[in-house]
């Protein structure tokens, strides 16, 4: 009965392997046509760096075993050996592609880190974001069920909201490096040299383990037919959109813009996956200031007045604050920002982002009384600007109806 018992275990965990095993082949079926496709077309660094990443992602799902021996196979051919001087994580980028007039790389490559990215988003968006990782992660076993979507995503929203921020954050979070399409040395002079360099970038993709990212996408798929538009961008559109629909399922693509509206319909539809990003509600202003203050904030900051405060400034509005708040604190000898310095600054910020010049002192000290009439008392003013009341009462006087009144029209 005993031996009876063992057999039977010993037969159920071989086929336990064997199951584990064809699911991890599922999974990364991907993988092994990539390198199957590099050793078919002699391209080794394109068969070399996916199996690095199925290395890596073997040894993620606890295949250590596996991944040992696959690396130790590649330590064996001479190109490993050279291309790991220049690879971080698994990944060789040699030969980048380059514009031939200019003989400048038309992608620039970084290796964001998930550490050094703090991403604040809404909660439905953030939701989106990981449901996008998660598909990509997941792509081979999606296919395999007829449930996978193009692993690309169009981000859109208005400037300094996070959109590069989240591109850098997808790359970091597949732990993949990311290849920024430089628009200005991808649209040549010379006529059809665009599409060229956009070829050669798609297939560079293609062959490389990335996200390749399309910053300031509007710049490329600018409607077709609208009045600033040439014959050299029809192209540019025609072979963008040739390009993509090229694109293997599994390579992922990212685009990024500020103007979802100018680009030209059939993008739109080649992107399964789109993420607005919408200027930061309170709770995110809170979270992006205390991020961004850290240690530099006070005891005393009232969070809620200064997100209250804050409204309809973006991510990159708040960084600049506290970046400029921190600074000045440093440079006087002091540990953290003191409140009215911090609004002080975040009313001068707010002001330059909507256009308002403030070129003198006086200016801006009307402009802060004007926007926040109880929180710059004359006292802080005066402390603010080194000045008596009397001084800072006289500014008023003299500066104070005339900008009061351009500062309501402002708002209004
Ligand atoms: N949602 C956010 N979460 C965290 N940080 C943010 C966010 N939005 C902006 N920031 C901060 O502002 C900086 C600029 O953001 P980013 O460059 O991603 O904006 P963008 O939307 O790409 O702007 P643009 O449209 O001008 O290119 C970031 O480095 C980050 O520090
Ligand atoms: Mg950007």
């Amino acid at each position: 009965m005993k031996r009876i018992w063992q057999i039977s275990l010993h037969r159920w965990c071989k086929l336990k392997r064997q199951t584990a095993f064809s699911k991890q082949f599922v999974e990364h079926f991907s993988e092994v046509l990539k390198i199957l496709e590099g050793a078919l077309k002699s391209n080794s660094s394109m068969a070399l760096n996916y199996a690095s990443l199925l290395a890596d992602k073997l040894e993620s799902e606890g295949g250590q075993r596996q991944a040992r021996m696959l690396r130790e196979r590649l330590t064996r051919t001479p190109l490993a050996t050279a291309s790991a001087q220049d690879s971080s994580n698994g990944v060789s980028l040699g030969n980048l592609p380059t514009d031939q007039e200019s003989r400048l790389h038309t992608v620039d490559v970084s290796r964001p880190q998930a550490q050094d990215i703090q991403l604040v988003l809404p909660s439905a968006i953030q939701t989106r974001l990981d449901e996008f990782v998660q598909s990509v992660e997941h792509h081979d076993v999606l296919a395999h069920a007829g449930a996978a979507l193009p692993s690309r995503m169009l981000i859109y929203g208005p400037p300094g909201t996070g959109k590069t921020l989240t591109a850098r954050w997808i790359a970091a979070q597949l732990h993949l490096p990311l290849l920024t399409v430089r628009c200005d040395t991808l649209v040549s002079s010379l006529l059809g040299q665009t599409s060229r360099n956009l070829r050669r970038v798609f297939e560079y993709a293609t062959q490389t383990p990335c996200v390749l990212f399309l910053d300031e996408f509007d710049a490329l798929a600018g409607a077709r037919g609208n009045e600033r538009d040439v014959g050299e961008l029809q192209r540019v559109v025609i072979a963008l959109l040739q390009n993509i629909d090229a694109l293997p399922d599994n390579t992922i693509l990212v685009a990024a813009t500020n103007h979802e509206q100018l680009l030209d319909p059939a993008i739109g539809r080649r992107f399964a996956f789109q993420l607005p990003v919408p200027l930061p509600n309170e709770n995110q202003l809170t979270a992006l200031w205390q991020h961004w203050l850290g240690e530099f904030a006070p005891d005393d900051l009232d969070w809620t007045d200064l997100a209250r405060c804050s409204q309809g400034a973006t991510g990159a509005l708040v960084e600049l604050t506290c970046i400029d708040a921190k600074r000045a604190a440093i440079l006087a000898g002091q540990r953290v920002v003191e409140p009215p310095a911090l609004y002080r600054r975040l009313g001068l910020t707010l002001a330059l982002s909507r256009g308002i010049r403030l070129s003198t002192q006086e200016q801006e000290v009307c402009w802060l009384r004007n926007w926040q009439p109880e929180r710059f008392s004359l006292r802080v003013l005066a402390a603010l600007y080194g000045a008596s009341t009397r001084k800072i009462t006289t500014i008023l006087n003299d500066l104070g109806e005339e900008s009061g009144n351009r500062q309501r029209k402002q708002h209004a």
